[in-house]
């Protein structure tokens, strides 16, 4: 694992601030940081982007998949929609966990279809944001076991 890519879609860039209720108060430079010491306790680079524009993220996962990073993604609303960044995941053949804040399967009906899922090596939601660290754990057990 040369790397790890986290990817985060529309409208997380308001994070902090956008329904804490639902997302909680952590900005997206919190996760970013926890996310970051994580990984340089671990000799890993990391990756974090954010974009409200869907081929934004179908390039940042082509990217991924051509250097063999694994991809952390939060595609936020594409997630329910995308068929762009289900094809660009199974197309680059990048490994990628899906991760929600919030429990999307406890929300409204048209959260609870993912496009992502089906392709995703595992998913991960209603942690806030530490489904991010979690995701991160579930990568570095999986390259430690090579399963
Ligand atoms: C989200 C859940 C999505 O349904 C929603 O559109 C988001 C955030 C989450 O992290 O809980 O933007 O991906």
């Amino acid at each position: 694992m040369p790397a790890v890519h986290v990817l985060n879609g529309p409208n997380l860039n308001l994070l902090g601030t956008r329904e804490p209720d639902v997302y909680g108060r952590a900005t997206l430079d919190d996760i970013k940081a926890r996310l970051a010491e994580i990984c340089a306790a671990r000799g890993l680079d990391l990756v974090f982007r954010q974009s409200n524009h869907e081929g934004d993220l179908v390039d940042w996962i082509q990217e991924a998949g051509k250097v063999g990073a694994a991809v952390i993604l939060n595609a936020g609303a594409f997630t329910h929609t995308s068929i762009a960044l289900h094809d660009a995941i199974k197309g680059s053949g990048a490994t990628v966990v899906e991760v929600h804040l919030s429990n999307v399967h406890a929300r409204e009906n048209f959260r609870r279809h993912s496009f992502i899922a089906p392709v995703a090596r595992g998913v991960i939601a209603g942690f806030g944001a530490d489904s991010y660290v979690l995701a991160l754990d579930a990568l570095f057990d999986r390259e430690e076991r090579k399963t």
